[in-house]
């Protein structure tokens, strides 16, 4: 039977209450199934760093590599924390896995399931994709500050794009857009950004060549996140850098019933790493430990993996049993596990 290696990296905060609950569902949904995951867990993230000053080593950098695919909660600790200071666990250890296993694709689906408690009055049909590019644009750390802490400090962020980026993403854009409902928007600033917007521009228009049936729009970033609240159902496949691509998709998660229902994956679609799975939101310090977070992004995070490893019917039980819970779920505020222990009860009713 297959084997899949799983790395695991429940993290900081509500990242390990909510990947328990993902792991119970990954279990229930593969228990039958000639599948076996075989799990290693990496003790990572900003609670790791206090008590060793490790951010993510060689050595377990290569070990996660060594995997199929990753699995992770969230990382990071209370905003602010000063021991935290000079560790930036965001850099060293998320970005530092996105860029180490090319994830240039961050794939954030949004759809609005029945019974999600939007916050818009009459929200229509929601269902789009935002691709996200996630190894240049202002994340590549291409900056620097001088005279610093001075009247005179400079800092620089410089947001790198190149063809071979842009083209690679936006290809594979187009392809989910090809088996979707054939409609692309690129969201940039080229008002602004000419020579950032200007290339995602470009190479849009030239890639858009070779699919004449999809229909190719663009707007303003800023102009977007009005669609994204006024008429989210204008969206299919939306196209879009590392750092326009973060804002949009926790606008998009809260137009959809919440941050705790929207998932992600980090995705290297050539194969040569491991895509690595994630819920869009982050640790949440502020209900660490409370059993108040909602684990449905994370689950509907196992849901995109299973689709990844090319287990699509384990994949849509997932998201039917997801979608299943939802539509009975009404406001009531249950407990973390509550949330997960329900939704493997619908995989196995
Ligand atoms: P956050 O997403 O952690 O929290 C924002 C708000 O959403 C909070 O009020 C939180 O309680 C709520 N929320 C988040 N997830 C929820 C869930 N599953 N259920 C219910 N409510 C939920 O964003 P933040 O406060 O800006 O960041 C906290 C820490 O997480 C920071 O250190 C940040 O850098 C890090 N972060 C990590 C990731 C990641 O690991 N992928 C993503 C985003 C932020
Ligand atoms: C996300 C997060 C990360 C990002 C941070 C924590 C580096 O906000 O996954 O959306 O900006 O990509
Ligand atoms: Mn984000």
């Amino acid at each position: 039977s297959r084997v899949v290696k799983l790395a695991l990296i429940p993290g900081d905060g509500i990242g390990p209450e909510v990947v328990a609950e993902a792991e119970k569902v990954l279990d229930a949904v593969t228990a039958d199934s000639g599948v076996t995951f075989e799990k290693t867990r990496f003790s990572l993230g900003a609670a790791r760093y206090l008590e060793t000053g490790d951010t993510l080593s060689d050595e377990d950098l290569a070990a996660i590599a060594a995997h199929d695919a990753i699995l992770l909660g969230a990382v990071g600790g209370v905003p602010g924390d000063p021991r935290l200071k000079d560790a930036n666990i965001e850099r060293g250890l998320l970005l530092k896995l996105r860029f180490a296993l090319d994830h240039y694709v961050n794939l954030r689906p949004s759809k609005l399931y029945p019974g999600a408690p939007g916050p818009l009055a009459e929200p229509g049909e929601i269902d789009f994709v935002v691709v996200r590019e996630g190894t240049e644009g202002p994340y590549v750390g291409n900056g620097g500050a001088i005279r610093v802490g001075t009247p005179h400090e400079v800092a620089n962020e410089t947001s790198v794009n190149t063809a071979y980026g842009v083209e690679r993403v936006v290809r594979f854009a187009f392809d989910q857009a090809e088996r979707r409902r054939k409609k692309l928007t690129l969201v940039h600033k080229t008002n602004v950004l000419v020579h950032a917007g200007g290339i995602w521009k470009r190479i849009v228009d030239e890639v858009a060549a070779e699919h004449p049936d999809v229909a190719v729009d663009y707007l303003h970033v800023d102009a977007a996140t009005i669609f994204l609240v006024t008429n989210p159902g204008r969206f299919d496949v939306i196209v879009t850098d590392n750092l326009f691509g973060d804002i949009l998709t926790d606008l998009a998660g809260a137009v959809t019933g919440g941050i705790g229902l929207a998932a992600s994956g980090n995705i290297n679609p050539d194969g040569a790493f491991p895509s690595m799975f994630e819920p869009v939101h982050g640790s949440a310090p502020d209900i660490a430990g409370q059993q108040k977070a909602d684990p449905t992004a994370a689950i509907l995070s196992v849901a995109l993996l299973l689709d990844h490893l090319g287990l699509s019917d384990e994949s849509a039980r997932v998201t039917r049993a997801v979608e299943d819970d939802i539509a009975a779920r009404g406001d009531s505020g249950r407990p973390t596990a509550q949330i997960g222990d329900a939704i493997v009860g619908r995989l196995q009713a």
